[in-house]
C-alpha cells in the first residue's frame, strides 16, 4: 500500500503540480465515459480524483471496478479544476488529483444506506451499522467537537489546580433517584455491584481525602425512561471543590462553559450568566429549565379570577389553587379548531381544561366564557395584553397550572416560530427547595440528592417546616435544557443525619447504604461542593444535534438496546449457574 502524503480535506491551489498519495473511501463515482470522477473521503474531507482514459488507460480501466465505500490508495498530480467546475463548498473544491496509479485496499458490500449527511433511515438501522453511520461527515464533525470540548475542559481545569481522578464503576448504589444497573458478583454469590449513577459519593470522599479539587469525565449509568436527552449510559463533567461557597462553584463553572463555547465554536456567552431563583422561574416560565430565547411569560390571573363570575376560576382559587395564563400576541385570529386542539393537548398534560379569550379590536372579549368576565377588569389585570391578542388560561393547583402552561409556552413557541435558533441563553437557577413531597409515597424526597446542604438560616426549621427549607443548590440551564446541577454539600455528620431522618432514611438504612460516607464525615470532612455537567447534552447543543444519541459514538436505542452488538443479550446457563442466578420464567 502506498502511504498517504496528505489527507482528503487538505489539498488546495497551493499544492497544484505536486505528486500526492491519498488513502480513503470511495464516497461517490461519476462516470463521464473517458473520464471517471471519484470523490475520495476520509475523516478530514473529500477530494475529487480523476481517472482519465486518454492520459492513463490502465488506471481508468481499474476505476470501473470501484464501488461505494471501497477503500483505495491513489497516487497522482494535483491539478487546478477547469474553469467553472470549482466547488466552493469544499476546502479542496478548487483542485482535483489526476490519478497516475491506484490500488484497491479493500472492497465493500453495498452499504444499507448512503454515507451522506442527511440520511433518511431508521435509527435502528443507523445504530446496527454504526460504523457506516459514523463515516458520515456530520457524525465525524460531532466526534471531533466532543473531543475538542473535553480537551478544553481538561486544559481549563488542569490550569485551575484540579486533579483528574477515576472512581469505580463496580460500586454500590448511589442516590441520584433512578434505578441501578446491577452486576452480580461471582465470588460473592448473591451480592451485586451497582454501576454508579454518578460519582457523587466518591467525589465527596475525595474531598475528605484532601484532594481539594477533583474532576472526572465520568461515565454514569441510570436505568430510567429514555428520551432525546437521556441515555442509560452517559457522561458527566464532574467537579468537586473544598473550601468553597456557591458563588465560587458557579463562577468557575461559568468560566469553563464560556471557554468551551468560545474555543470550540467561537460563540460568546454572557458574563455573568443571569440568575433566577426556583420560585421565579416556576412562576414565570412554569419550569425549572426555562428557555429564555423568547419571552411569553406566564401571567398570574389569580386575583382577577377570585372575583369573576366564572365558577371554574373562582373555585380553583378558593381551593388554594391558581389561575395562570399565556398571552399570545396577535393570536386572536387563531381558528377555534386550533384552540380546541391546544385544549386537548393541555388535557393530555393533566389540565382540566384550557379557557381562552380573544381580545377584539374594540377591546371586547370573544369567548364562550365572555359572559362571566368583565373586559376592563381582565385587560386591567394584564397590561401587556391588547386588541388582537389571545389569552389561554389554566385554573388548577400550582404544580399542574405551571407544568401545563410551561409546556404550552414551549409548544406555542415552536408552532409560532418564536425561537431564534442563533441565540444562546444560559442561566443559573438557584434557591431550590431542599425537599419535595411525594404525594404517592406520602414522604419527603430530596430535590437534588440527600447530601445537598440547606441554607444556614433555614436549618432551624428543618423539622417543623421542611418544605420551606431552601437548598444550596444550583442548576445550569441553556436554551431550555438542564445542562448541569450541583450544590454545596452537607459536611457535618449531625446535619446529614437530620436530613436522612426527614427523608425517612432510618439509621439502619443510612448505615447500610452510606455508612462509609457518614463515617468519613466524622474524620474531618472539609466544607465542599461541586457540580456535574451533562457532557452529551453540552455537545448536543454546541453541535446543533437533535439528540444526545448523535454525539455518543455507540449509544443505545429508546429501548436501551444496542442493535450493533445486540446487547443486552441472554447468557449461557453455565454463566448463570456460576453466578448462582436462577431466572424466573420469562413471559
Ligand atoms: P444530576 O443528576 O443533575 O446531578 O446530573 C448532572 C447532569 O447530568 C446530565 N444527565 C444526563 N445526561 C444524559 N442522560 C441522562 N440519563 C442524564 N441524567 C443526567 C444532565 C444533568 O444536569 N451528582 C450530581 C451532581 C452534583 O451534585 O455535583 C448529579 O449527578 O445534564
Ligand atoms: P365548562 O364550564 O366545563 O364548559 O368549561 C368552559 C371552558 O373553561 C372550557 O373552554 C374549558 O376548557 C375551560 N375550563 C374548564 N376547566 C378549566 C380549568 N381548570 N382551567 C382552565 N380552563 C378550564
Amino acid at each position: 500500500m502506498k502511504m498517504r502524503t496528505h489527507r482528503c480535506g487538505e489539498l488546495t491551489k497551493a499544492h497544484v503540480g505536486q505528486t500526492v498519495v491519498l488513502n480513503g473511501w470511495v464516497h461517490g463515482r461519476r462516470d463521464h465515459g473517458t473520464v471517471m470522477f471519484i470523490d475520495l473521503r476520509d475523516r478530514q474531507g473529500i477530494t475529487q480524483v480523476v481517472f482519465n482514459a486518454e492520459q492513463n488507460p490502465s488506471a481508468h480501466q481499474q476505476a470501473h471496478a470501484l464501488r461505494s465505500e471501497y477503500v483505495i490508495s491513489v497516487r497522482g498530480v494535483v491539478a487546478r479544476r477547469p474553469d467553472g467546475s470549482a466547488n466552493p463548498d469544499l476546502v479542496t473544491g478548487e483542485i482535483e488529483v489526476m490519478v497516475e496509479s491506484a490500488e484497491i485496499l479493500n472492497d465493500a458490500r453495498t452499504p444499507p444506506f448512503l454515507i451522506e449527511d442527511e440520511v433518511d433511515v431508521t435509527e435502528t438501522l443507523r445504530l446496527k451499522y454504526r460504523y457506516l453511520d459514523l463515516r458520515r461527515p456530520k457524525m465525524q464533525r460531532l466526534l471531533e467537537l466532543r473531543h475538542a470540548v473535553t480537551q478544553q475542559v481538561r486544559s481549563f481545569l488542569n490550569a485551575q489546580g484540579f486533579l483528574e481522578v477515576e472512581t469505580p464503576m463496580l460500586t454500590k448504589s448511589t442516590p441520584e433517584g433512578a434505578r441501578d444497573y446491577l452486576v452480580p458478583s461471582r465470588v460473592n454469590p448473591g451480592s451485586f455491584f451497582a454501576l454508579p449513577q454518578s460519582p457523587q459519593v466518591f467525589k465527596q470522599i475525595l474531598m475528605v481525602s484532601g484532594v481539594d479539587r477533583y474532576y472526572q469525565i465520568a461515565r454514569c449509568f441510570r436505568d430510567e425512561d429514555l428520551r432525546f436527552d437521556r441515555q442509560p449510559e452517559f457522561t458527566q463533567i464532574d467537579l468537586e471543590l473544598s473550601f468553597v461557597d456557591r458563588e465560587q462553584v458557579m463562577r468557575l463553572t461559568e468560566e469553563m462553559v464560556r471557554r468551551v463555547f468560545k474555543e470550540t465554536r467561537g460563540i460568546p456567552l454572557p458574563s455573568p450568566f443571569p440568575r433566577l431563583t426556583y420560585r421565579e422561574v416556576m412562576g414565570r416560565y412554569g419550569t425549572d429549565k426555562p428557555d429564555l430565547r423568547f419571552e411569553m411569560p406566564l401571567e398570574d390571573l389569580s386575583a382577577f379570577a377570585a372575583e369573576t363570575e366564572f365558577k371554574v376560576f373562582r373555585e380553583a382559587v378558593a381551593k388554594g389553587g391558581i389561575v395562570k395564563a399565556l398571552v399570545v400576541k396577535n393570536g386572536a385570529g387563531t381558528p377555534r379548531s386550533r384552540i380546541d386542539a391546544l385544549g386537548e393537548i393541555a388535557k393530555g398534560w393533566g389540565a382540566k381544561g384550557l379557557a381562552w379569550v380573544k381580545i377584539t379590536q374594540d377591546r371586547q372579549l370573544d369567548s364562550v366564557i365572555a359572559k362571566f368576565l368583565v373586559a376592563d377588569r381582565l385587560l386591567g389585570a394584564l397590561p401587556g395584553m391588547g386588541p388582537g391578542d389571545l389569552l389561554l388560561c389554566v385554573a388548577d393547583k400550582p404544580r399542574i397550572a405551571h407544568d401545563v402552561l410551561g409546556r404550552l409556552r414551549l409548544h406555542l413557541a415552536g408552532e409560532l416560530g418564536l425561537i431564534d435558533q442563533h441565540l444562546w441563553r444560559p442561566l443559573w437557577v438557584t434557591d431550590f427547595p431542599l425537599l419535595d413531597y411525594d404525594e404517592g409515597a406520602k414522604r419527603y424526597i430530596a430535590m437534588h440528592h440527600p447530601f445537598t446542604a440547606p441554607f444556614d438560616e433555614d436549618v432551624p426549621v428543618l423539622e417543623n417546616d421542611p418544605l420551606r427549607v431552601r437548598a444550596k443548590a444550583y442548576d445550569l440551564v441553556l436554551n431550555g435544557n438542564e445542562l448541569g446541577g450541583g450544590s454545596i454539600r452537607i459536611h457535618r455528620r449531625d446535619l446529614q443525619t437530620r436530613v436522612f431522618d426527614l427523608l425517612g432514611i432510618g439509621k439502619d438504612e443510612a448505615s447500610a447504604k452510606f455508612g462509609f460516607l457518614l463515617e468519613a464525615l466524622e474524620y474531618g470532612a472539609p466544607p465542599h461542593g461541586g457540580i456535574a455537567l451533562g457532557l452529551d447534552r453540552l455537545v448536543m447543543l454546541l453541535g446543533g444535534a437533535d439528540s444526545i444519541r448523535d454525539v455518543i459514538a455507540f449509544p443505545k436505542t429508546q429501548k436501551a438496546q444496542d442493535p450493533m452488538t445486540e446487547a443486552p443479550s441472554p447468557v449461557t446457563p453455565e454463566q448463570l449457574k456460576e453466578l448462582r442466578i436462577k431466572l424466573d420464567r420469562l413471559e
